[in-house]
């Protein structure tokens, strides 16, 4: 909704001291729990190279008063605001796969996986080194726009001088993450309050596990870092088990958790903040993306091989019936 033309359209779009309206976060419910496995219903790039990321941070990319209004357009990959995504011109990916200008401009390197209401990004934003952007990932429609609305209208409502440098985007990012991002782009990948799909059957849905771990450890540089957090602890075992079978991680020790400005970053999303109100608690570790210490062949056909989780995956079928 660019152009506010009408009286009536600036009434529905600011408030009478002509500040930007905030979504109301009761008018984008929407049912927790979407089936991440299931056929994919949404646009989506075919390769990184099809995203114009300008569309989502138009100031960072540049500040000319055109781009200022760009900055109250929305590319959301919703049904409401279409992706910034250019498949038509699709060229098969460069054999380098980090095109040489990619990395000369401000690029994503944080991404909140199932970000739900954006309390993470908005948290982090003034504390984000320049040329660093992050992103937000959410599966649901709804709760999309409405963390794409609420950044536009915190852009607005600071004459777009802060908040340029996060954005939100529709994705099932168990499927289809690596379409977003290049090999070691990632500085940091955030999983705040995962679903925890209690049912043993649904483990397979579970965000964290040895296939997915394998794609973030593609996407993030080496030293950069994953980050959990949850109130169910069954959860918290569940993922710390995964990340430390995991090869190409490594757990940071307390004292350099809490040495990160953004554990307190993630004790503060909007989850976490129920949480906080219900006084429950919280768990969470940082793992960092170390080169994998593999020592001779056997050893690496053990960290490939997946008929492991295979026959769990069977044997939890059989157990459930
Ligand atoms: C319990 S909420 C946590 C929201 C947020 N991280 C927080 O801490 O407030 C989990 C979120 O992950 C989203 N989600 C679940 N599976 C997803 C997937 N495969 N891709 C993207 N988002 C997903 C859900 O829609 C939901 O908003």
């Amino acid at each position: 909704m660019s152009d506010v033309s009408s009286d009536d359209e600036k009434a529905k779009y600011y408030t009478q001291l002509g500040k930007y309206r905030m979504p109301n976060k009761n008018n984008y419910r929407q049912h927790a729990h979407c089936n991440p496995l299931s056929k994919i219903s949404m646009g989506y790039p075919f390769s990184p190279e099809c995203i114009n990321w300008s569309l989502c941070y138009p100031i960072e990319f540049s500040s000319s008063p055109e781009d200022q209004k760009a900055n109250s357009l929305l590319y959301l990959n919703t049904k409401t605001y279409p992706g910034p995504f250019t498949n038509e011109n699709y060229k098969p990916i460069s054999t380098t796969n980090t095109p040489k200008d990619f990395y000369s401009n401000p690029y994503v390197s944080i991404v909140d996986v199932g970000c739900g209401y954006g309390a993470l990004l908005e948290n982090m934003s003034s504390s984000l080194e320049k040329g660093s952007l992050a992103l937000g990932l959410e599966i649901r429609d709804k709760v999309t726009n409405y963390v794409g609305e609420r950044i536009k209208g915190l852009r607005l409502n600071t004459d777009n001088k802060e908040f340029n440098n996060i954005s939100v985007m529709r994705s099932n990012t168990m499927k289809l993450l690596l379409n977003f991002f290049y090999k070691g782009q990632l500085d940091k990948l955030f999983f705040c309050f995962a679903d925890p799909h209690f049912k043993r059957t649904n483990h397979r849905k579970r965000i964290i596990n040895q296939y997915l771990l394998n794609e973030y450890a593609y996407l993030l540089k080496k030293g950069g870092r994953l980050y959990i957090i949850t109130d169910v602890e069954e959860l918290y075992i569940w993922e710390r088990s995964m990340l430390n079978q995991n090869r190409c991680f490594k757990e940071l020790d307390k004292i350099e958790v809490e040495k990160d400005i953004f554990t307190g970053f993630m004790k503060n999303t909007n989850e976490a903040k129920k949480v906080i109100k219900n006084k429950g608690e919280m768990f969470y570790s940082i793992y960092e993306r170390v080169e994998p210490n593999i020592k001779n062949l056997s050893e690496l056909y053990d960290c490939l091989d997946y008929t492991k989780d295979e026959k769990e995956e069977k044997e939890e079928k059989e157990g459930d019936n």
